[in-house]
């Protein structure tokens, strides 16, 4: 058995749709565990550009499984655009698979997220990216959600439709004033999913075990990043799954004596989407120079990402949650050209320095980034292959990385290609 859990180190947007598909080439499953199409990964194969959303990142092989595992929740609507626009680019999805657990995102969850935050003062609002994922989670806690399997059963989904609508209508007119949403429509809609999803529904809880029963290489692909898991992230500024390896065994069907290995993933510096606190924030021009440089621009939603120094203190917690045993960064070339970098070591909070990163937002929003310094390297980097093509002062800024996250670096990603990547570790 071998199998390998790729997750975010940081708020997400770490890299680890790029390190996935590097990864995929040596493994025969690749499963997705939890998110939905909150999530943008960006896979770049020669000169194509492929930015997935809910397919896992396995999927530009034609001869690897792919699963959407059952913690993962499901926009059918999303998921068969995504299917046919790989498509029409030539990419088959034979082995693509969904659990018949997962649950599915309808279109009052995503109304409810956009009415929820638009209705909040600016400052209270979470910056969710509108696809309803925060409101198809709270249905599936509050054990009303419809799941794939009951999607599948005509009266099964029109008797749990005409409940949920019942009540999400009443909460639609009378909190926000809106128009309820036709039960007809959303029925005919759904139903005429249901007869282009079937062909991937799957116990994929069971085929998953199976695989791993037989010696096969699994990589768990992560979305979203440590710091946005809804226990052990920036709460309330967080997503509503669990991003952190933990969620990978509920999220798959697996126990956690399936995984071997944890691998996370970081940027070479911090970014962030949405509101909340972001100790190494750079608002000056060197935050405007690392967002143009590095196209810092969601996947899913545009938006400008915040940008801001490496943070050990947030990378060495995500070591401890996750229990990662080496780490992906990526996107190093975007430094190229600074001339001195800075790595945040600790976090000044009442006059003392404190190393743990903290549970309390109103903490964190008091704390100073303790910086050290180092000098940055000016050449470009995309055109290493080793190691030891790498600048000296690049190569010691990852080694003190690698020193204060008390983890080894098995990764390096110089650009967005397959082939600009330098393998240091072993990996699985
Ligand atoms: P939600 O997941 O849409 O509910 O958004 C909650 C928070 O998670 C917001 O701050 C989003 O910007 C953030 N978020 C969700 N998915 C991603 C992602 O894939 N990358 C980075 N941030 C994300």
């Amino acid at each position: 058995m071998s199998s390998l859990v790729i997750v975010g180190a940081q708020w997400g947007d770490e890299g680890k749709g790029k390190i996935t598909d590097f990864l995929a080439e040596r493994s025969d499953v690749v499963i997705r565990s939890q998110g939905g199409n909150n999530a943008g990964h960006t896979v770049v194969v020669e000169d194509n550009e492929y930015k997935l959303h809910l397919v896992p990142s396995g999927i530009l092989y034609p001869e690897k499984i792919c699963i959407i595992g059952n913690g993962v929740v499901l926009n059918p609507k999303a998921f068969l655009e995504e299917v046919n626009s790989l498509h029409e680019k030539g990419v088959a999805t034979d082995n693509l698979f969904i659990s018949d657990r997962a649950h599915i995102i309808m279109p009052y969850h995503v109304t409810l997220d956009i009415l929820s935050e638009e209705s909040k003062e600016e400052d209270k609002q979470i910056g969710t990216t509108k696809k309803g994922i925060g409101p198809a989670y709270m249905d599936k806690t509050q054990r009303s959600g419809i799941r794939v399997c009951d999607l599948m059963d005509r009266e099964v989904f029109r008797r749990k439709l005409a409940h949920n609508l019942e009540e999400k209508n009443i909460i639609l007119e009378r909190v926000y004033g809106v128009e309820p949403l036709d039960f007809d429509q959303i029925y005919e809609e759904y139903l005429g999913y249901a007869d282009q999803l079937r062909g991937y529904v799957r116990d994929t809880s069971r085929m998953a075990y199976d695989y791993i029963n037989r010696g096969h290489k699994v990589l768990f692909e992560g979305a979203q990043g440590t710091l946005l898991d809804v226990d052990l992230g920036t709460y309330p500024y967080v997503t509503s799954s669990h991003p952190t390896s933990g969620g990978v065994t509920t999220g798959t069907g697996l126990g956690p004596t399936a995984i071997d290995k944890v691998m996370g993933v970081v940027k070479a510096y911090t970014t962030r989407v949405g509101k909340g606190p972001f100790p190494t924030e750079l608002k000056d021009q060197v935050g405007q120079w690392i967002r143009e440089k590095g196209h810092e621009f969601g996947t899913t939603t545009g938006r400008a990402r915040r940008c801001g120094w490496f943070d050990a203190v947030i990378v060495n917690y995500a070591v401890r949650v996750n229990g990662i045993t080496s780490i992906a960064i990526t996107k190093l070339d975007t430094l190229a050209g600074l001339e001195r970098v800075k790595i945040c070591v600790g976090y000044e909070y009442k006059g003392e320095v404190i190393k743990d990163f903290p549970a309390s937002l109103e903490t964190l929003e008091q704390c100073l980034p303790v910086y050290e310094e180092m000098p940055g390297w000016g050449e470009e980097i995309t055109e290493a292959r080793t190691y030891e093509e790498l600048p000296v002062n690049a190569r010691r800024y990852l080694e003190r990385i690698s020193n204060l996250c008390d983890t080894e670096i098995g990764i390096i990603s110089i650009g967005p290609k397959r082939t600009e990547t330098i393998v240091v570790g072993e990996i699985y």
